[in-house]
């Protein structure tokens, strides 16, 4: 049974500026196209999903080995109608039973957050409804809040394709870094070793899975000595290129790379998150972003169990990017750009 939480707030609608009540009952629409995945979603009250559709890009950018983003842009552009289409008729409502609509803003690849910010700011504008712009971080961390009854304050460990963070969410709206990487994301890592050994994109899924049939102690390899919560992955992606060089003109021990790469990725993450755990003196613990999706991350932040700590992580359909999380998020966290001249950014300022 999920318990409501009473956000009540007002916003203006984006043609007339009419006064709408947010409560428990909206019905929030929102879109998400800030790299490879068209989707749209809406969801009662913060909670819960009423529909939920994703178009991925995976095939078309697998030829490539990695996101481009003019390209990217142009199939989210012929998706997004079908996209919206789709999610009224799965949620089987109309336009006319939307309290808002909402879209992703950053960061993110420019032409990519354009397509559906557009689209979430005609569709206010025509129905004349309240426009809601969100971070696509927080997004990310409100993934969390889907079927579940978890209330701030925790902390949390995102990790993405772009970002590597330990926030202490203080509020559904107020969230302070406490720690984040001084190079690489984790995620960014992962599909920078995954190109590197030779499996294809996606690289980090790939990764996870081959890491599963290797051996975690095949190799040892350098766990950053950051100040701090912070974390770097830099020196580990040139260990794991030299590594890979060594065996030139040999057989590639590709699963046990995997494995070992993995091993090193999740127990720096894993012993920084701890530390930080201990400190806070929260007794909660949330797992947010694509790479909450890792078989090995999940596993080591799920045994924080055994040591007494709450802990969240989303299910897999809504760890990668998703428009379920930004209703949330349009919803619970009231830290959004409310206007229609809202712009898209690629990066956090
Ligand atoms: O959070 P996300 O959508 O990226 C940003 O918003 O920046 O997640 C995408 C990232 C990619 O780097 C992808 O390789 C990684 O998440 N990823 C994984 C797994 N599933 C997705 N990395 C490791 N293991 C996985 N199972
Ligand atoms: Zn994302």
């Amino acid at each position: 049974m999920l318990e409501w939480h009473c956000m009540k707030n007002v916003k203006y609608t984006a043609f007339t500026g009419k006064p709408v009540e947010i409560d428990e009952n909206s019905l929030i629409m929102a879109i998400e196209s800030s790299c490879d995945e068209t989707a749209c979603s809406i969801v009662k009250g913060g909670r819960e999903v009423i529909a939920n559709v994703v178009a991925s890009q995976i095939k078309t950018h697998e030829k490539y080995g990695g996101v481009f983003p003019e390209i990217a842009a142009r199939e989210h552009l012929e998706a997004i109608n079908v996209v919206i289409d789709e999610t009224y008729k799965q949620a089987n409502l109309t336009s006319n039973d939307i309290t808002a609509y909402a879209a992703t803003v950053g960061p993110g690849l420019v032409g990519c957050l354009l397509v559906g910010l557009n689209a979430a700011k005609t569709l206010a504008l025509v129905h004349d409804k309240p426009f809601i712009g969100v971070n696509h971080l927080n997004a990310h961390l409100c993934a969390n809040y889907i079927d579940t009854n978890l209330k701030p304050p925790f902390l949390a460990l995102l990790v993405s394709g772009g970002h590597t963070q330990i926030i202490d969410v203080k509020s559904y709206s107020e969230q302070i870094i406490i720690g984040e990487t001084i190079d690489d994301a984790v995620g960014e890592a992962y599909d920078k070793v995954a190109r590197l050994i030779g499996l294809p994109y996606p690289g980090g899924p790939k990764l996870d899975k081959m890491a599963q049939e290797g051996n975690p102690k095949a190799f040892v390899l350098p766990q950053a000595k950051v100040d701090g919560y912070n974390f770097s992955f830099s020196g580990l992606k040139t260990a794991m290129l030299r590594l890979v060089k060594s065996f030139e003109g040999k057989e590639l021990p590709t699963a046990d790379l995997c494995a070992s790469f993995q091993e090193c990725v999740s127990t720096v993450l894993y012993k920084k998150l701890k530390i930080a755990l201990e400190n806070s003196g929260y007794k909660q613990v949330v797992l947010a972003g694509g790479v909450a999706a890792n078989s090995e991350i999940r596993k080591k932040v799920f045994s924080l169990k055994d040591e007494g700590y709450d802990v969240f992580a989303p299910p897999m359909r809504y760890c990668t990017d998703n428009a379920a999380m930004v209703a949330s998020c349009a919803y619970l966290n009231t830290n959004t750009f409310n206007t229609i001249d809202a712009e898209v950014f690629s990066r956090v300022k």
